[in-house]
């Protein structure tokens, strides 16, 4: 697996790897890796001539100082995780090699990022976009993935590339969970063990196809700080807080 830190020596090399023929797979993360981002992988192994994985903790993604430091790190494993997965482009660049401009440029968007998550992250989605638009500038990828756990971040990165004309492809992949319900996150390292174990009735709470108000009444019940439920499209879209640990969810609704 080749490793690459400059921006612009990544931006060459996808090039030529595109110049040989081979179409790009491209998985951007946040690195501490698990399950569901590995099925990201195994997808774009199957999908694409090359596979390409960024691995950056996106401060300008980050409202809160506090979450950013307690972000989970484990880029040894992850390296090893990618290396068997036969992964063949690590791009692994520095605040200040992505941001020359010092954040100063940004892309926005004035709906659907102010509401669910972008209500109370401030700024989260612009600082999702601006990154996520670079990445896509810099690895001119055929198709990118994101997970369908993180749903408005998906609908705004497809809805971003259909409005700046990028030729990439936006792949959903479905939302892997544990057996016992809880959507695979690399924020549940975080929970403590008493946390952990009330975790998984997010889902089953959040499925449970009683009205919004019940399930927020449930939610509460059980122990969890509501941020939002709320249905959009033909989704149910959830954000709770177990102590300091934000856990986000979301299930297709029955019709
Ligand atoms: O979903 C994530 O891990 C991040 O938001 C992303 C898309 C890699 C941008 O930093």
């Amino acid at each position: 697996m080749k490793i690459i830190t400059d921006p612009r020596r990544w931006k060459e090399t996808m090039y030529e790897v595109r110049e040989s023929g081979a179409s790009i797979g491209f998985v951007p993360t946040m690195g501490a890796l698990h399950q569901g981002h590995l099925s990201l992988i195994r997808m774009a192994k199957e999908q694409s001539g090359a596979v390409a994985v960024s691995i950056f903790v996106n401060p300008t993604q980050f409202n809160d100082p506090k979450d950013l430091r307690a972000y989970p790190s484990t880029l040894e494993t992850d390296q090893e995780a990618l290396r068997s997965l036969g992964v063949e482009y690590l791009f692994l660049p520095s605040y200040e090699a992505l941001y020359p401009d010092g954040y100063t440029y940004s892309i926005e968007e004035h709906e659907i990022s102010r509401r669910f998550c972008g209500a109370s992250r401030p700024g989260h989605f612009t600082g999702v976009l601006t990154v996520v638009m670079k990445l896509l500038l810099l690895t001119g990828a055929d198709r990118a993935y994101f997970g369908e756990k993180d749903w408005q971040q998906y609908r705004l990165i497809e809805g971003m590339c259909e409005a700046f004309f990028l030729d990439t492809k936006i792949i959903p992949a479905p939302l892997i969970r544990e057996a016992s319900g809880l959507a695979l996150s690399s924020r549940n390292m975080l929970l403590s063990e008493e946390d952990r174990a009330l975790a998984p009735s997010f889902h089953a709470i959040l499925s449970s196809g009683k009205p919004v108000e019940q399930i927020i009444s449930d939610l509460e019940q059980a122990g969890f700080i509501v941020d939002y439920v709320q249905q959009w499209e033909d989704r149910l879209l959830g954000a709770v807080m177990l102590s300091h640990v934000r856990l986000i969810d979301n299930v297709r609704i029955r019709t």
